[in-house]
């Protein structure tokens, strides 16, 4: 049996309107539980249960929702910015209010975003205890040293001292001659924490700086090449039940109790 939530609550979160307006509409009469007009949305409602109407249509609850997008770059990862479009923005108006993004990519760096409101979820992606891999691809200019590979492997001091754990570092194309005359090489690096401007800053102990940064991966989560920047969908059951799987394995190989 699931929890009982108030009934306004419930119709809020599927997207039917404010509290205020969920009210107003009550009074009307166009809110039906298991059959009967209900005038007061202060009650308690079982959702796995209840049988909810909204003018005459059935409201099924979803407790949770799972989005993948492929971010663009110029979009913060955040649900409210006074500067820049978030990430929630591109979801429209009839998303609902609870949304956030799992985790931060930069205004800069494209690529996968999981979208949820599950709490539970996002921290099991995110505590770095559970070393979850995201693998990025990006572009990088100045010479890449040889022992690339091995310097990542190591896990680094950044400039300013703070200390990142090893990186698995692919190369593609090594120090090819881009359009400003540089070297530039396409690199694939997996990473388990995510500290601020991570990637980037590894790659600048290299002596190289990163022009382009995707997102390809984290955990069991793929980016559907077919999403181009800004486009989201659903994730399917399958992709729910293996990132949840994922977080749960890797807990119990650090030994942690649940949260
Ligand atoms: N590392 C970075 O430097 N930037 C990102 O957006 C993600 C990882």
């Amino acid at each position: 049996m699931g929890k009982a939530i108030r009934l306004d609550k419930y119709l809020v979160e599927m997207d039917k309107g404010s509290r205020s307006q969920i009210k107003e509409a009550a009074k009307k009469g166009r809110i039906q539980v298991n059959g009967q007009i209900v005038k007061q949305t202060d009650i308690k409602i079982e959702p796995d249960t209840d049988k909810v109407l909204f003018d005459g249509a059935e409201v099924a609850y979803r407790a949770f929702e799972y989005y993948m997008l492929n971010k663009p770059q110029g979009v913060v990862s955040a649900t409210e910015d006074n500067l820049h479009k978030t990430v929630i923005d591109l979801l429209g108006e009839g998303c609902r209010r609870d949304l956030f993004p799992v985790g931060r990519l930069d205004i800069d760096t494209e690529g996968l975003l999981l979208l949820t409101n599950d709490g539970d979820l996002s921290h099991q992606l995110l505590a770095p205890k559970k070393h979850v891999d995201k693998q990025y691809f990006a572009l990088v200019e100045g010479l890449l040293p040889e022992d690339s590979i091995k310097q990542m492997a190591q896990g680094m001091t950044l400039k300013d001292g703070v200390t990142v754990k090893p990186g698995q570092l692919e190369i593609l194309s090594r120090n090819q001659l881009g359009k400003s005359g540089q070297p530039v090489s396409k690199v694939l690096l997996t990473i388990q924490e995510g500290k601020f401007h991570q990637v980037k800053r590894m790659f600048e102990v290299l002596g190289c700086k990163v022009i382009y940064l995707k997102r390809l991966s984290m955990g069991s989560l793929q980016l559907d090449e077919r999403l181009q920047p800004g486009e989201y969908r659903p994730l399917s059951e399958a992709e729910i039940t293996s990132l949840k799987q994922q977080g749960r394995g890797t807990e119990k190989a650090d030994g942690e109790k649940a949260e």
